[in-house]
């Protein structure tokens, strides 16, 4: 058993999500490698789009605090996201640039910074969503975390999970549990 607390969470909102699913395999392969996973749907963070004014007036929302709390309560991120025409998605973008913000209730500051991070992306297409991840570890390194070596793309996600939630194809599994095992050892 490692101590390390990974919260795990899908930049989709969708109830079919392929990249939840994903998420979900990501956090059963983090208990496998002996850490502890969280699993979370940023359906329960919601958040308006970012506005500087809206800050001004209203201060950071209160889900988005809540999810400060969480980040700063593990050592660890795993996240699987959708690829939009190559973008990180919008609610990626939206929720971590609330995270970003101080909060103006004395919640934990820099929730981001030195946390180890572990990105993976799913879609129905040939490609696996490959172009999304560079530009998804590179947000995060400039929000201060230290994403670890490697990732995991699945393609052809519509069909890739089994029944028991895994990828169903054998060398797909290997590397997610390979980079869930780096993940749990650099947060250790
Ligand atoms: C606006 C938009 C742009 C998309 N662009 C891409 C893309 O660049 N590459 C890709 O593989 N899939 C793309 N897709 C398809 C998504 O991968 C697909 O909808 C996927 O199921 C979304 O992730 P989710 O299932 O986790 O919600 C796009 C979908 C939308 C709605």
């Amino acid at each position: 058993m490692s101590n390390s607390k990974i919260l795990v969470f899908a930049g989709s909102a969708r109830a079919e999500s392929l990249n939840k699913k994903l998420a979900a395999a990501g956090a059963a392969a983090i208990r496998k490698a002996g850490g502890e996973a969280t699993l979370i749907d940023l359906n329960d963070y919601p958040a308006p789009i970012y506005h500087g004014d809206d800050e001004d007036a209203h201060g950071v929302p209160e889900n988005i605090l809540a999810l400060k709390k969480l980040i700063s309560e593990h050592d660890g991120l795993m996240i699987a996201t959708p690829e939009y025409n190559g973008f990180v998605p919008p609610l990626l973008v939206n929720t971590f640039s609330w995270v970003s913000r101080p909060s103006k209730k004395g919640g934990p500051e820099n929730v981001l910074k030195s946390k180890h991070v572990a990105v993976m992306a799913a879609s129905p297409g040939r490609l696996g969503g490959v172009r999304v991840v560079p530009r998804l570890r590179d947000c995060l390194c400039e929000l201060g975390c230290v994403p670890v070596e490697g990732f995991v793309t699945v393609p052809g996600a519509g069909s890739a999970f089994a029944d028991d939630g895994n990828l169903a194809d054998g060398a797909g599994q290997k590397g997610l549990d390979a980079l869930a095992s780096r993940l749990v050892k650099a947060t250790g």
